[in-house]
């Protein structure tokens, strides 16, 4: 295991910078949810009308997914992290000015691609920027940035309600986004990437500048570089496959354990759970906000010190317990089982925070070769974006289909495929430097 490097203000400072691109993030697929309400108002908009203006900010993430991958790997991770702070500023401008549903629909196509691409983009960025004592740290702050834009989100919206401002609701994020787009001019390029095209004198200095003890930066740039950038053939190759399916697996069990119907739908399930005014929903529905919040700097801390393999495993099994209880209280509503819902809800989230929220992100930014790492990425958070998208279209009907109880025991049982999923495919990466874990995953392949 590599010795704990100390890390340096301006790491942190890059991190932060690079973070915002997760606030907007988690802001603009949150923002919709209150915004709604008044969008079918003013447009007279159908259910489905509302279905696709909700849904298609996934469909641009996922295509946008595949192009961050390709991008980042072509012209780097900074200039594509740049190019996406301009999609952004475009996107919220049609959304906030839009006058006709097609503007709107336009718009978070192009929000979602811009998603798509930041939701890689900044990990790989961070990840390769860090040092590998307080990689996993450093890289998920970008998944506490995600929870602050998601809480901003439930905020603003709840601020906005009474006047039912929705482009106010969505012209916020330009202030994020002008920040992250000015911020990008004050960080470098990531010395991984700049070697591996040529460049290691420029890399060895930007080494230095955000790392200290250094002495040894030659062998370090020579662990986490590699010579050139990789080919589409060295992509699916075999000796790849089983760090992609980790990759790929990890980041469907992200979605597929169901966060995203209750980061969507909160309100939905509070009333169901029996909470009858709209105003206890939407103050429920912060709570929801502020625990997955609170509980990632709880994820922020133990990353490094626990690993995370052991937060994968104790947060699979604490969701699962929660959806099975959580059923439970669906299955008949009284005052009592209202409580022990809404309990089992937060305790869902909480256990998600510290475990698949952060860790899918961190996993996949630390096991590819840097020559592939950004289109191998780009595979695994297609799967993830492709995911989400189902469980968010799927769940009312599956309500339909297996009831309440059913439907929440049912993704208990997914959880607990991803604990076994975890355990035998998941390897633990706390501490080591990008070159020792591809190491492992070729061994593994190699046994094959
Ligand atoms: C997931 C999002 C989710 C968010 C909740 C992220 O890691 O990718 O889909 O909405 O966490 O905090």
């Amino acid at each position: 295991m590599a010795k704990k490097q100390k890390f340096t203000g301006f790491t942190l400072f890059v991190a932060l910078i690079a973070a915002i691109g997760g606030l907007l993030f988690g802001y603009n697929t949150s923002a919709i949810s209150g915004a709604i309400l008044f969008l079918a108002k003013d447009f007279n908009l159908s259910t489905i009308a509302q279905e696709v203006i909700i849904s298609v900010i996934l469909i641009g993430a996922l295509v946008g997914a595949c192009f961050g991958g390709i991008l980042t790997d072509r012209i780097g991770r900074k200039t594509t992290l740049l190019l996406t702070s301009i999609v952004f500023l475009i996107g919220i401008f049609i959304v906030m000015t839009a006058d006709h549903i097609t503007a709107l629909v336009v718009g978070r196509i192009i929000l979602g691609f811009a998603i798509g691409i930041v939701s890689l983009a900044v990990p790989l960025y961070i990840a390769e920027m860090s040092d590998p004592g307080h990689r996993g740290a450093l890289v998920s702050i970008n998944q506490l940035a995600i929870t602050i834009g998601i809480l901003l989100a439930y905020v603003v919206d709840y601020f906005y309600a009474p006047t039912g401002e929705w482009r106010s609701m969505f012209g916020i994020a330009l202030i994020p986004a002008v920040l992250l787009f000015i911020g990008l001019f004050f960080i470098p390029e990531t010395p991984s990437y700049l070697a591996s095209k040529g460049d290691k004198k420029k890399a060895l200095k930007i080494l230095k500048k955000i790392e200290v003890n250094t002495s040894k930066s030659e062998v370090v740039l020579e662990k986490r570089s590699s010579k050139k950038m990789g080919s589409w053939k060295q992509l699916f190759h075999k000796s790849l496959r089983p760090a992609l399916i980790a990759g790929i697996g990890i980041s469907i069990f992200q979605q597929i354990t169901g966060i995203n119907i209750v980061i969507y739908y909160a309100p939905k399930i509070f009333q169901l759970a029996g909470i009858e005014s709209a105003t206890s929903a939407i103050l429920a529905t912060m709570g929801v906000g502020v625990i997955n919040f609170l509980m990632t700097i709880v994820a922020l801390w133990l990353i490094d010190m626990v690993g995370r393999k052991p937060l994968l495993i104790v947060g699979l099994i604490g969701m699962s317990l929660s959806l099975g209880v959580l059923g439970i209280g669906f299955l008949e509503t009284t005052k009592a089982t209202s409580v022990i819902s809404i309990v089992s809800l937060m305790t869902y989230v909480s256990f998600f925070a510290i475990s698949l929220g952060p860790v899918a992100w961190l996993i996949i930014s630390e096991i590819y070769p840097m020559g592939i790492r950004g289109r191998a990425m780009g595979i695994a958070i297609f799967a993830n974006w492709t995911c989400n998208y189902i469980i968010s279209l799927t769940f009312l009907t599956l309500i339909d289909f297996l009831g309440k109880s059913g439907t929440f025991w049912f993704y208990a049982l997914i959880g607990l495929f991803g604990l076994w999923f975890v355990i035998k495919k998941i390897p633990e990466t706390k501490g080591k430097e990008f070159k020792e874990i591809q190491n492992y995953f070729k061994k593994k392949a190699a046994k094959n």
